[in-house]
């Protein structure tokens, strides 16, 4: 359940590696600031000193003995931290805080992905939360194998990056099971066009998501 308590406004962005996650967080953190919104952005796993300390150890590709558990629970301390020291704050001075990735990145890589069990991720996120979840979650959805083939085609892939195409479509399957059991919260964008394209899309939701809320205009 979202906390009601808080007074600001927090989205996420998700989706599979390489389908421009990162080009389209960085375009509708721009398009908001022009629109005059207070954005606040974060990224995951990391975002705080602690939990790029946690995302060296969880990305590094040395690590490959890390056990499945161990995993889910490092981005879950790693999304704590973030939490209490970063998001939950800005959130209590009105903010409009954008993550790249939060809790449906584990639901999907690390529950579903990797066997663990959605029920057994969310319950381990719901407890290093304190039940906070976003406002909206903008899901960009595309072919995982082409968006490996872009992946792979940008640079060297970190530990997660490197599973294979088995586990990316098993990602992309929970990805959009989620927005569907949720489809108030979990928007589904079709990454696979142009980034133009892609951005109207996603701004779009975004804005009507805040007009929804009474937060279109801003004094
Ligand atoms: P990053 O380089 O930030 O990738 P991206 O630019 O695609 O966000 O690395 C994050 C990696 O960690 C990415 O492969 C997804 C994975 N991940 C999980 O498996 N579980 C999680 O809870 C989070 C936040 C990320």
């Amino acid at each position: 359940m979202p906390d009601r308590r808080k007074q600001g406004v927090f989205i996420s962005l998700e989706g599979l590696d390489g389908v421009g996650k990162s080009t389209q967080f960085d375009r509708l953190c721009r398009a908001l600031e022009a629109r005059g919104w207070p954005v606040f952005t974060v990224r995951e796993p990391g975002g705080t000193a602690i939990g790029e300390k946690v995302r060296s150890i969880v990305l590094d590709p040395a690590n490959h003995e890390m056990a499945p558990a161990a995993e889910a629970l490092l981005y879950a301390a790693s999304r704590a931290q973030l939490v209490e020291e970063r998001i939950r704050p800005a959130l209590a001075q009105g903010k409009l805080v954008l993550a790249d990735r939060y809790v449906d990145s584990s639901l999907a890589y690390q529950g579903r992905g990797l066997g663990l069990g959605v029920g057994a991720v969310r319950e381990v996120n719901g407890f290093a939360t304190g039940g906070l979840l976003p406002d909206l979650t903008l899901l960009l959805d595309a072919d995982p194998d082409r968006a490996m083939d872009h992946l792979t085609s940008a640079r060297s892939s970190d530990r997660i990056e490197r599973r294979g195409p088995d586990y990316r479509r098993d990602v992309r399957r929970e990805y959009l099971a989620l927005a569907e059991a949720d489809p108030d919260r979990l928007k589904v964008i079709d990454a696979g066009r142009g980034i133009d394209e892609v951005h109207q899309d996603v701004l779009s939701a975004v804005l009507e998501f805040l007009k929804t809320r009474g937060r279109g205009v801003r004094a």
